[in-house]
């Protein structure tokens, strides 16, 4: 066991904005990846894995920014076994006090003969050659032999035997195709703390995908077997079916912290407003019957349940829903609510604001309380994500029309106002009544673009419920994100396709061509 870390504590090391990052329809901008990250530290996370900066000059920027930043964390780059990546990872993450340089190779037999070609010993070889490239730039150095969940296990021992023995201080078992089952990979683990001789002198962690479900239950089973780092996204978020969510494994170890014996330092209260503001970057919502963080989670329709809600929550609540930041108080805010209330329930949800983002984000909400009698939290989440998101102009959405009839396409006439104050209107035709609005934007603002995805999400409940809308589009051959919000899911779809626009505009007059597009290039692992 390292000297910093107590026997039964947990490393909790996010890999949102790397592993969950790569995941399709997850990729953020710069700034998107600095909130998440400043999210992430108030959260209290261990290591926070910010990218994999050789894959592209994008990646190396946004993991520079964030070690830049010294939010807390220790701040980690991956790196394939090549001294040109490590040195990348370095130069990127040097900026943070505590760094770390993960290096990885993968070892089962199926990677070894189709993917890299390699022999057993030459993969260890390189492990070995780049662990210590690595350590001489940095004490903390993590190596994770990929696939190692279908290597064979005298191999998987030898390789981690020779990665101690180069210096590495964390060692990573991936179950990287998410094959394994608890009771398996407890083995693995339990044959490793017996078959590798120093072992106890690193820590050894656990990095599981969801491809049968079970990351969460793998990785909690690794714990059992002396893991002590639990790799982990925000919402599960991750590689096809996703890596092992960050607020399960949390929860979980909180919850039965008597069976696990161990505990982490996350703050739990901060797990829901994290969730949401990942989500609703990124547009992938978990689904309400998701554990911790979905809508449903603490919700009890059943009368026999709420009856013994009633009597005592202990009944049928195993977990209390303000232990992950979910305040009861759903219900709020409403047309007479004044600047204080909103900015305190602004705090309340995780939102520190600054006065002039209060201002414009107060503006809105006066003007949603016109619309609608209750205010909730997801609509004042909602508020917040699309007053930062679509922040200055040039053009802002003065009137939208629509008319539609079946059979026939519909008709948009949007009018816009620009920075000078003067309106342009323009109409157009289309299949549906989103396509017309964004045809007509796209007349009124120049911008061409091609509409990938259009994703409806509604933010509270009710008959008037607002609408949140992620468009994904294509634009001179990069993808970019929007979102808008409205109780009118048109207008919201308007005005996430005007973020876009708006972003593109200003790209435009700064003379950038590529800034903040959400897709960055993905080297292959
Ligand atoms: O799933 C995996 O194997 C990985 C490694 C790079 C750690 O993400
Ligand atoms: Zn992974």
């Amino acid at each position: 066991m390292p000297d910093n870390l107590s026997e039964n504590q947990i490393r909790i090391f996010d890999t949102t904005l790397r592993d969950g990052e790569q995941a399709p329809g997850c990729s953020m901008t710069l700034s998107e990846k600095l909130r998440v990250a400043k999210a992430l530290s108030e959260l209290n996370v261990d290591i926070i894995e910010a990218g994999f900066p050789a894959a592209s000059p994008g990646d190396f920027e946004s993991v520079k920014a964030i070690a830049d930043r010294n939010f807390g964390p220790v701040i980690c780059g991956l790196a394939r076994c090549n001294a040109a990546d490590i040195e990348r990872v370095h130069a990127a993450v040097k900026g943070a006090d505590n760094h770390r340089i993960h290096v990885f190779v993968a070892t089962s037999a199926i990677h070894r003969e189709y993917k890299l070609k390699m022999a057993k010993d030459e993969i260890i070889k390189s492990a070995v050659g780049a662990i210590k490239i690595a350590r001489e730039l940095c004490d903390d150095v993590e190596f994770s032999p990929e696939d190692a969940s279908r290597t064979e296990l005298s191999y998987l021992a030898e390789v981690v035997s020779a990665a101690i023995e180069a210096g590495a201080s964390t060692v990573n078992i991936p179950d990287t195709v998410g094959y394994t089952v608890p009771a398996e990979f407890n083995r693995l683990f339990c044959y490793l703390k017996e078959h590798v001789a120093r072992i106890n002198e690193i820590t050894l962690s656990v990095h599981c995908h969801n491809d049968l479900g079970m990351a969460v239950a793998n990785s909690l089973a690794a714990v059992g077997a002396g893991a002590r780092q639990i790799e982990c996204t925000i919402n599960g978020i991750g590689e096809r079916a996703g890596n092992c969510s960050l607020e399960e494994a949390v929860m979980a170890i909180k919850t039965r912290s008597e069976f696990f014996g161990v505990c982490t330092k996350i703050d739990t209260t901060r797990l829901y407003p994290t969730s949401r503001l990942v989500s609703n970057i990124t547009g992938m919502h978990p689904p309400r019957n998701k554990a911790i963080v979905g809508e449903n989670a603490f919700s009890h329709e059943a009368g026999i349940h709420q009856h013994g809600m009633l009597q005592h929550a202990s009944t049928y609540e195993i977990m209390r829903p303000e232990d992950v930041g979910l305040s009861h108080s759903n219900l709020i805010l409403g047309k007479h609510s004044g600047r204080h209330a909103f900015r305190d329930r602004a705090k309340e949800l995780g939102f520190e604001l600054d006065d002039f983002e209060i201002n414009r984000a107060f503006q809105d909400f006066k003007k949603l309380a016109d619309k609608k009698k209750d205010i909730y939290d997801g609509d004042i989440e909602s508020i917040i994500m699309n007053a930062s998101g679509s922040a200055s102009g040039p053009w802002s959405l003065k009137s939208l029309e629509i008319q539609t009839h079946t059979d026939q396409p519909a008709t948009a006439t949007v009018t816009l106002v620009g920075e000078d104050g003067v309106d342009v209107s323009e109409s157009a035709h289309g299949d549906g009544p989103v396509a017309a609005a964004l045809q007509a934007l796209e007349r009124a603002t120049g911008v061409d673009m091609i509409l990938l995805n259009f994703e409806l999400h509604s933010a509270s409940s009710g008959e008037d419920a607002q609408g949140e809308v992620t468009v994904t589009v294509e634009i001179n051959g990069q993808i970019f994100r929007g979102r808008g919000a409205s109780v009118d899911i048109v207008e919201a779809g308007c005005r996430a396709g005007l973020e876009v626009m708006n972003r593109t505009l200003r790209r435009r007059a700064r003379g950038e061509t590529n800034a903040d597009s959400t897709q960055s290039a993905h080297a292959t692992i």
